[in-house]
C-alpha cells in the first residue's frame, strides 16, 4: 500500500532539484521522437516564407537539402516532404501526382541516395495536385471513394519506387490502406512502411497548411467533411484505427494533435500500435505567434510536445522539430 498521508508523504521531496526531477520523470522528448514536415517547391521563384506559419518556408530542392542537412546535425532523422504544386500543373484528377518524374518523386529519389539512413515520409493524397483542392477525384462534386483508391495505390507505388521510406495516406478514403498495401506488395515494395493518417478529423486547424500548399484557394470554401472525421466523435476514431490496422497499417496517426490528446490516449491504450500524432499547422502557428508577440514563453513548444508523449504518442510531426531538437541539446 502506498502511504498517501501527509506529513510522511511529501511529494515535493522529489521535486527539489532538477537532477531528482529528471531521475523520476515519466516522459521525455528526444530528437528520436521528432519528425519535421517540410514544403518543397519546383523553382526558386516559388520559394519563400509561409505567411501564416512564422518561421516556416517553402524551399526549392537545393535549399531544402541544406535545411535537411542542418536538421540532421541537430539529431532529426525523419522528414515529411510536402510538394507545393504550381497551379498550371493542377487538374481535376490530380494527374501530376502520377507523373513518374514529378518534382517530388525526383526529390525523394535524390534524398534516398544522399541519406540512405534518414527516413523520408511522403503523403498519399491528391489534394496538392487537384484543381479543386480535394484529396480525391470528383463525380458530381462528391469525392468518389473506390476510384480514388485506385489512384492512391498507384501514387504510393511511385513514391515507394522513388525511395520514400514511409508512405502516409492522408486522404481518409475507406479501404485505402488495403488497396495501397496490395499495390505496394505487387510491385516489390513489401518493405515500404505505411503510416496511416487513421483518425484524421475535418479540422479548421489545417488552415495555414492549405495556405502553404495553395489548396485553400482551390478549395474555395469547400469542406472535407464527407471524408475526414467529424470532430465530435471518438468511438469512430477507434473504429477507423481498427480498420486500418486490419488492412495493414504499420503505424497509425492521430491528427490534429493537441485538441485530440484524448484520442491519442485511447488509441494507444486500445491497440498498442506504434502511434504518431501530428501537431498541425494551426497549432504550430498559434503557439509561435503567441511566443513571438511575447504572450507566452518559448518553452510552451516543448511542453506541447511532452503532452503528446504523455498521451501515448511515440513520435510527433511538428514544424517546431528543429527548434525543439536544438533546445533539448542545449539543456
Ligand atoms: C493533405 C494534408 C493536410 C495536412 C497534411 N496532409 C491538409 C488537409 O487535409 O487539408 C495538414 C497538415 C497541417 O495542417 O499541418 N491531405
Amino acid at each position: 500500500m502506498i502511504n498517501r498521508k501527509y506529513p510522511s508523504t511529501r511529494l515535493r521531496r522529489l521535486r527539489q532539484s532538477k537532477t531528482i526531477r529528471d531521475l523520476v520523470a515519466e516522459n521525455t522528448v528526444s530528437s528520436n521522437d521528432l519528425i519535421e514536415p517540410m514544403f518543397l517547391v519546383n523553382s526558386k521563384s516559388d520559394a519563400g516564407p509561409v505567411n501564416s506559419m512564422p518561421g516556416v518556408e517553402r524551399f526549392e530542392k537545393d535549399q531544402l537539402f541544406r535545411e535537411i542537412e542542418e536538421s540532421i546535425k541537430h539529431g532529426i532523422k525523419a522528414f515529411a516532404i510536402f510538394p507545393v504544386v504550381p497551379s498550371d500543373l493542377k487538374d481535376e484528377s490530380g494527374s501530376y501526382a502520377l507523373s513518374a518524374d514529378n518534382f517530388l518523386i525526383n526529390f525523394l529519389r535524390e534524398f534516398s541516395e544522399r541519406y540512405p539512413d534518414v527516413i523520408s515520409i511522403a503523403d498519399v493524397a491528391l489534394d496538392p495536385y487537384t484543381s479543386h483542392g480535394h484529396d480525391g477525384i470528383l463525380a458530381n462534386d462528391i469525392v468518389i471513394n473506390d476510384e480514388t483508391n485506385e489512384l492512391l495505390g498507384k501514387q504510393a507505388v511511385l513514391l515507394a519506387d522513388a525511395g520514400a521510406t514511409i508512405v502516409a495516406p492522408s486522404d481518409m478514403m475507406d479501404g485505402r490502406i488495403g488497396v495501397i498495401r496490395s499495390a505496394l506488395d505487387a510491385n516489390k515494395n513489401k518493405d515500404t512502411i505505411i503510416l496511416s493518417y487513421a483518425a484524421k478529423f475535418a479540422s479548421s486547424f489545417y488552415g495555414p497548411f492549405r495556405d502553404a500548399v495553395g489548396s485553400k484557394t482551390n478549395l474555395a470554401g469547400a469542406s472535407k467533411k464527407t471524408y475526414q472525421m467529424d470532430v465530435r466523435n471518438s468511438d469512430e476514431a477507434l473504429h477507423e484505427v481498427a480498420i486500418d490496422v486490419d488492412e495493414g497499417a504499420d503505424i497509425v496517426m492521430i491528427k490534429p494533435g493537441m485538441p485530440y490528446l484524448d484520442i491519442i490516449s485511447k488509441v494507444k491504450e486500445k491497440f498498442q500500435m506504434p502511434t504518431f500524432a501530428y501537431q498541425v499547422s494551426g497549432e504550430y502557428s498559434m503557439l509561435s505567434k503567441a511566443i513571438s508577440q511575447g504572450l507566452l514563453d518559448k518553452s510552451v513548444m516543448l511542453e506541447s510536445i511532452v503532452s503528446f508523449k504523455r498521451a501515448g504518442s511515440d513520435a510527433v510531426l511538428t514544424y517546431a522539430a528543429k527548434q525543439i531538437a536544438k533546445e533539448i541539446k542545449d539543456e
